[in-house]
Parts: C-alpha cells; structure tokens; sequence
C-alpha cells in the first residue's frame, strides 16, 4: 500500500502569457489532496469503492496509462481542496495519483511525479497548455516558470512539449507573515475557452502581443519584490496584472467586483488562473476583513497560506 498528498495552488502573476512564453509566478497552498493505492490481487480497480469509470476517473485512468500500472489497485481519494475554484484541486489529485503509483514501486521524487502528473493533465485536458500547475502541487513552495534563465536562482527540473521548453526555477517566498485569500465567484469557465479567446485577440492584433509581453514584464518585476518581502510593490503589480488580463478579455463584472471589494483590505488583487470566471486572489495581512468583503461582494472566499510543502509520499 501507498499514500501520497500532494497540495493545491494559485497563479500569482502571469497567466496566460506564459502560454507564449513569458514568465508565471505560482505558489502552492495548504490545502491538499490525498490518494492512497493499495494493490488488490484477484480484484478490480476501484476508486473510493467504486469501478473505475473512465468518464468519472479520468486522471486515474489516465495515471495508470502514462506509468504504465496494470495491476489491479484500490484507490481512494480525499480532497481538501475546492473543485472548480482555482486553487488546482485537478493538478493536486494528478500528483497525488502518480505520486502514490510511484511509491508502490519505490520512492517517489516529486519530479517523476510532476512530469508524469504533466501528461495525465495534458491527455485529461484535451493538451493544455503549460505544466505550470502539476509542477507547483509535485515541488511545492512559490516557483518561477520562464523558458529563459535566471542568473541566482536554481531550476528544479525542466519540462519541454513539441517546440516549447519551461525551466522551473525556485523561488523565495519573502512573505511568511501574508495570507492569500482566494474569492471564488462561482462561474464555471473552461481553461481550454479562456486560451483560445486571447489566442484570437493575439490572431487579430499586435496590441494583444504587447498586452502579454506587459504581463511578461510584471512577472519579472515582481521577482525581486516577493524575494525582499516588499508586499507593497507585489500588490501593485497585481493590481496592474489585473488591469492587463482585463484588457485581454479574461475578466468579468463578478471578478472585477470581487477585485474592488478586496482592495480596502489587501495590499492588491488580481484575478488568478484562466478567468471568464473562476477565481480572484487578495494578498493580506487582514484575512479576516478580506474573507467578509468577498462574501458581501457575492464571492466565496477562502483563507489559504502560499508557499507550502509539495508531493509527500510514502509506502
Ligand atoms: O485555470 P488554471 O488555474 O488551470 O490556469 C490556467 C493558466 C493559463 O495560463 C491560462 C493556461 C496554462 O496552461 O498556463
């Protein structure tokens, strides 16, 4: 038998634009998943006692495929973290999955469980887009996903689709003492839609192009700010991020009003993940009065600390 949890995440800065290759900032909550396998000679495979279904267990199903486990096994599955809210409950039950898979044959390292995460997201999604989110749940803690180099800060590991190559680099999350509070609005909107939206802004206009290598440039600003603790200068970026996903078409009235309800009590607010719904994220040191401002504002809001521990596995 194995067990492993892995935890959810949220996009700090850059979504979206590191679709076309500019950097995302993302940092893994304390909230998270747990699968346990246990392997059962004679019997089928099942999930929380059920019969494996591939059109509910689609990243179980998927995880077997890609580490090529035949054997019959017992899953079962608990989860911390909201479905549909933006904090990665799907990348989270990847990991988790693989990383209890790996564990049946030996130890787990948190990159074989983020690469083989990547391609259970990839084939479950219909080809998403970056492994932002599988990587942030394996490793952990706050990493800077960039296909360019980072002079001082060490790469995890590096993942290449096709043409495309992203190095996760680590990064210091200077910030301990902060909360995040994430503000669900309770509209559904699917990943793949929200991409191919701004893949058809970019289409149209070069302006879509520099709206994105902006977003490139806050990311990049915000580096040295999250490493120095300067939660005043990451507010403002995020609030600019804000502006700049806007801009693209990815916001909507439920999250610019999550946005501006926040503001008073946040150091700044941004939409996070793919938007046309979905989530908002505040950054805090007043949870509380953050928490009630998104409520009244219509939004579910959740208290989560970033930066937390990545893939844990055990047999
Ligand atoms: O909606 P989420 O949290 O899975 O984030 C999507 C992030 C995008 O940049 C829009 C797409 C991607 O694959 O990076």
């Amino acid at each position: 038998m194995a067990s492993a949890s892995a935890p959810g995440k949220v996009i700090l800065f850059g979504e979206h634009a590191v679709v076309y290759g500019e950097p995302a900032i993302a940092t893994a909550l304390d909230l998270r998943t747990r699968v346990t396998a246990r392997l059962a000679p004679g019997g089928a495979t099942t999930v929380n006692g059920q019969p494996l279904t591939p059109a509910w267990h689609v990243h179980v199903v998927e995880a077997l495929r890609v580490l090529g486990e035949t054997r019959p096994v017992a899953f079962s599955t608990e989860s911390g973290i909201p479905s549909a809210a933006g904090m990665g409950s799907s990348a989270a039950l990847s990991v988790a999955t693989c990383g209890a898979l790996l564990a049946l044959g030996g130890p787990a390292e948190p990159e074989a469980a983020a690469r083989a995460a990547y391609d259970v997201e990839w084939s479950a999604q219909g080809g998403r887009g970056s492994p932002t989110d599988t990587s942030t749940s394996s490793h952990g803690r706050t990493l800077l996903v960039d296909a360019a180099p980072h002079a001082g800060l060490r790469v995890a590991w590096e993942i290449a689709r096709g043409e495309r190559r992203w190095r996760l680099h680590e990064l210091d999350w200077g910030l301990p003492h902060l909360s995040v509070v994430v503000g669900n609005t309770g509209v559904r909107a699917r990943t793949a839609d929200q991409v191919a939206k701004v893949a058809r802004f970019v289409g149209r206009t070069g302006f879509a192009k520099d709206v994105l290598r902006e977003i490139g440039d806050v990311a990049r600003e915000a580096l040295p700010a999250l490493r120095k603790g300067d939660a005043v200068r990451v507010g403002e970026l995020m609030e600019r991020n804000h502006r700049l996903l806007a801009i693209l078409g990815v916001s909507t009235p439920e999250l610019d009003r999550l946005v501006n309800a926040v503001r008073p009590f946040s150091f700044g607010a941004k939409l996070t993940g793919s938007g046309g719904g979905g989530s908002m994220i505040a950054l805090t040191d007043r949870p509380n009065e953050a928490a009630q401002a998104i409520r009244r504002a219509g939004g579910a809001p959740y208290v989560v600390k970033p930066d937390a521990p990545g893939v844990e596995a055990s047999a």
